[in-house]
């Protein structure tokens, strides 16, 4: 597939990153993001209601996987019936990561994966050019902006790194959130106390439980020097995010959960150039979920502990979290929305 700019080097990475965010935060489009807050909790809502007359959920599939894709798809423009077809591939690509597969089974699913996703990707281009909405996939499609239009390649990867990326971990960190939650019943219960407390739990959940356990393919341009150690120029670098975020250097008590904990310099969504560009989404609807689930939820209860695992070496987290309850309760007033914590840089 043609590369996108989280893999590229400045300058060619800065200008497609600059392209794409025209579109979806500050300064050209400032309004996106914060402009789906009351949908997201409309879809938050109906997802919990949805659970009334249940003794046991699934908070995979009931919560944490529906909301982010249907978010990311309604950004995107992809039409709601469409995601029962990519479902399908984008399993197949993760699979593709599965350590337990050979080489050559690998391969297989990531070209399979790979071939019908930038088929369905290129057909939604092909319409929103023609018929254009006022989603992310129409714009990008359209715009002839400062830096011209991205090439048809690589507005179809650039589309397919947003739809994935933009649902993916996000599941990851809505399902660690509240397994997390269920681990510590006290924090649960100071949550649904203080709703305003999601702001900084999330901080933490992304330090403590990081849906991205590590980035590969990175390159030492130079030789560092770290901790006594070099690394030659030219090596192979995996970045692992999950261990710096417990670096006993970097972080007091780096085991413990700890919601409200001061200066939380965590590693969840990368650093520098390629800082997660979608952070402030996934900010949102990790707080609008976890929220919801503390406040609404009767006595939820970890059916078991660990639960099942999706089989990613880098993404993190369960492939399905059975929870016990005993009732849901009528929705409460939302979170303010001006208290929320957003972060852009692009
Ligand atoms: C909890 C949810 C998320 C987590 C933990 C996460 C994590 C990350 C991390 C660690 C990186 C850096 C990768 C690297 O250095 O190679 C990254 C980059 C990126 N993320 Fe996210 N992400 C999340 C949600 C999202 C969402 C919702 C979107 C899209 C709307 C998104 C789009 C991207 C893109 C496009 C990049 C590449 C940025 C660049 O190279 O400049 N992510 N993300």
């Amino acid at each position: 597939m043609t590369p996108t700019f989280l893999s590229m080097d400045p300058p060619d990475h800065d200008k497609f990153r600059r392209i794409t965010m025209r579109h979806f935060g500050p300064p050209t489009t400032p309004g996106r993001v914060a402009g789906m807050e009351a949908r997201m909790a409309e879809i938050v809502t109906d997802l919990v209601d949805n659970m009334a007359d249940r003794s046991r959920i699934d908070v995979v599939d009931d919560l944490a996987y529906p909301l982010p894709v249907t978010v990311i798809c309604e950004l995107l423009g992809v039409p709601p019936g469409d995601e029962q077809r990519f479902r399908v591939w984008v399993d197949l690509a993760l699979q593709s990561t599965d350590p337990g597969l050979d080489p050559e089974t690998q391969q297989k699913k990531r070209i399979e994966a790979g071939t019908e996703l930038r088929a369905f990707m290129q057909e939604l281009v092909d319409a929103h050019r023609q018929t254009p909405g006022t989603d992310l996939l129409s714009a990008m499609a359209t715009d002839d902006g400062p830096e011209g239009r991205m090439p048809d390649e690589q507005l179809v990867s650039t589309g397919l790194l947003l739809l994935i990326a933009g649902h993916e971990t996000t599941v990851n960190l809505i399902s660690n959130g509240v397994l997390t939650l269920l681990r510590h019943p006290a924090e649960l219960q100071k949550l649904r106390a203080d709703p305003g407390l999601a702001i900084p739990m999330v901080e933490e959940l992304l330090r403590y439980e990081p849906p991205v356990h590590f980035v590969p393919f990175r390159t030492a341009l130079d030789d560092i020097d770290i901790a006594g150690t070099t690394i030659p120029a030219g090596a192979s670098l995996t970045l692992v995010l999950a261990a710096g975020n417990r670096d006993p250097a970097r972080v007091a008590d780096p085991g413990l959960f700890i919601p409200d904990r001061a200066n939380n310099q965590h590693l969840g969504f990368g650093g520098g150039v390629h800082l997660c560009f979608g952070a402030p989404l996934a900010r949102l609807e990790a707080q609008i979920a976890l929220t919801e689930f503390a406040t609404r939820l009767e006595n939820p209860r970890l059916v078991s502990d660990p639960p099942p695992y999706r089989p990613s070496p880098f993404l993190r987290g369960p492939s399905h979290l059975p929870v016990d309850i005993d009732g849901v309760l009528a929705p409460g007033k939302p979170l303010p929305t001006v208290a929320r914590r957003m972060h852009f840089s692009g």
